[in-house]
């Protein structure tokens, strides 16, 4: 009895020893490919840096497909599985639908990646490396980015369209939905410094220029010239999400937000009297203290839900399971 008790001990002490090595095997790290796929970073970087160079707008594409990857059902490349007749995929839900784009550069990259090494970098680690590079190369800060994730054979439509805030949530909302993700405030406003890259259409910006009053009346008049107040008139006419420079990874977002020049309501809710105001204050005047946060975070956002060790797979394909 005794023995068996104890034998019992010693075995799921072994078990337990088993699952903690295992686990902390299977916790991404920045060395991930160093020996099965050493030229990497040398193979994505050149690439991104030709498509940003193209098309500087890309950049900001690339750094969001990687947030809207990660938020839903963690970084697993969920965001990249085309529609097909029998399979939904999150590209068409309301927050990505007429919107995500970058797939193509996605697709280049990982036909280099295939001839490099074949079957062995993920498509969820190649959007993680294509965000940090396209923040570097339009000026922003540089960091190490973890790796090991392995991507999905699912998709989720349904959780793309709940866990994506949209931009039209207050401050309260935006706390929450980065909170689900294990996101602190802190987190949230420094990752909200994404949007000092990229553009924004209409339908996304028009209830903030034509219905709130947190906003500077000449900037709300300027947006408003291209931005028709009638729903279904003009809606995916662009403006720059950073009116100042919206290809330039700088601290000019948070700039705009003590001047009311958000561009979406979701924006300025993070000044607006409320609880966040002295971090926007903080990073608009440092951009050191911002880049040092948002590095933070991007690397907070990477860790979540990652598939690990034998779980997913790698796929040959972006677009497609294997
Ligand atoms: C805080 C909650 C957020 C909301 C409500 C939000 C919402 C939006 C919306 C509505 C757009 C414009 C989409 C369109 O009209 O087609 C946009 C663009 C963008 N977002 Fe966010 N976003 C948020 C957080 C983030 C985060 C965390 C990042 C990355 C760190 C990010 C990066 C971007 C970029 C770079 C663009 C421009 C993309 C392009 O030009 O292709 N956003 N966001
Ligand atoms: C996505 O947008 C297309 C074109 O605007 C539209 O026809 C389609 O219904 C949308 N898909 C979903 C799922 O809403
Ligand atoms: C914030 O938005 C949520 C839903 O998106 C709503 O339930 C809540 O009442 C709003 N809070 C405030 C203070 O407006
Ligand atoms: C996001 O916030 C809204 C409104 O507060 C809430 O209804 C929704 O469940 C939240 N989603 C997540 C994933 O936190
Ligand atoms: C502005 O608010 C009014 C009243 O709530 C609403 O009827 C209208 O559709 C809103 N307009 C825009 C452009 O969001």
């Amino acid at each position: 009895m005794a023995s068996s008790t104890s034998s019992f001990v010693a075995s799921s002490l072994v078990v337990h020893l088993l699952l903690v090595g295992t686990s902390s095997a299977h916790t991404l790290k920045t060395g991930f490919y160093s020996a099965s796929c050493p030229n990497v970073f040398d193979v994505i970087k050149p690439i991104v840096k030709s498509a940003i160079s193209g098309e500087k707008r890309l950049g900001a594409s690339l750094l969001r497909l990687f947030f809207h990857d990660c938020f839903v059902n963690g970084c697993d490349a969920s965001v990249l599985l085309d529609d097909t007749g029998n399979f939904i995929g999150e590209k068409t839900a309301g927050p990505n639908n007429n919107s995500i784009r970058g797939f193509n550069v996605v697709d280049k990259i990982k036909k280099k990646i295939e001839k490099a090494c074949p079957g062995v970098v993920s498509c969820a680690d190649i959007l993680a490396i294509a965000a940090r590079d396209s923040v570097v190369i339009l000026g922003g800060p540089n960091w190490e980015v973890k790796l090991g994730r392995r991507d999905s054979r699912t998709a989720s439509r349904s959780k793309a369209n709940t866990d994506i805030p949209p931009p039209t949530s207050n401050l309260t909302r935006l706390i929450a939905n980065f909170s689900s993700q294990g996101l602190s405030v802190k987190d949230m406003v420094a990752l909200s410094g994404g949007h000092t890259i990229g553009q924004a259409r209409c339908t996304s910006f028009r209830g903030h220029i034509y219905n709130d009053t947190n906003i500077d009346s000449s900037f709300a008049k300027t947006r408003q010239a291209n931005c028709p107040k009638r729903t279904g008139s003009g809606d995916k006419n662009l403006a720059p999400l950073d009116l100042q420079t919206p290809t330039l990874f700088d601290n000019n977002y948070f700039k705009n937000l003590l001047n009311h020049k958000g561009l979406l309501h979701s924006d300025q809710e993070l000044f607006n009297n409320g609880a966040t105001d002295s971090q926007v204050k903080s990073y608009a005047s440092s951009i050191n203290t911002f880049f040092s946060d948002f590095v933070t975070a991007m690397i907070k956002m990477g860790d979540i839900k990652p598939l690990t060790g034998s779980k997913g797979e790698i796929r040959k394909n972006c677009r497609k399971i294997n």
